[in-house]
């Protein structure tokens, strides 16, 4: 079970839902199945418009998260990601901040969702 907060300035308030953990929902998914408006356009890792910020909560280290390259390469044009966060990523499996809610895997851990 996966706890997931949603914050914006476009919410009244704070909203989290519970994600089931192995499901392999995307963040995107989870989001659009709670009406939650996080924007998109394309749902493929091409666009960008779902560039959203992902804090985790626990007091482990976040859990490695594959970056496609699709990923890599919309939130590097965006100026969301750098260089050097891309190599934490690929070689110490720390992940940016920065994700495409229609790319990132929501996994069993609790997280602040900012859009
Ligand atoms: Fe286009 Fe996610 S909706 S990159």
């Amino acid at each position: 079970m996966a706890n997931v907060t949603f914050s914006s300035p476009e919410l009244k308030k704070d909203i989290t839902v519970y994600a089931t953990a192995g499901d392999c929902h995307t963040l995107l998914a989870v989001a659009k199945a709670n009406k939650i408006p996080v924007e998109f356009e394309c749902e493929n890792g091409e666009c960008g418009s779902c560039a959203v910020e992902v804090i985790v909560l626990t007091n482990k280290q976040p859990m490695g998260m594959h970056l496609t390259e699709k990923e890599k390469t919309v939130l590097k044009l965006a100026g969301k990601i750098t260089k050097a966060q891309i190599e934490e990523a690929e070689l110490k499996d720390i992940p940016p901040p920065w994700r495409l809610a229609c790319q990132y895997i929501v996994r069993d851990e609790e997280i602040v969702v900012k859009f």
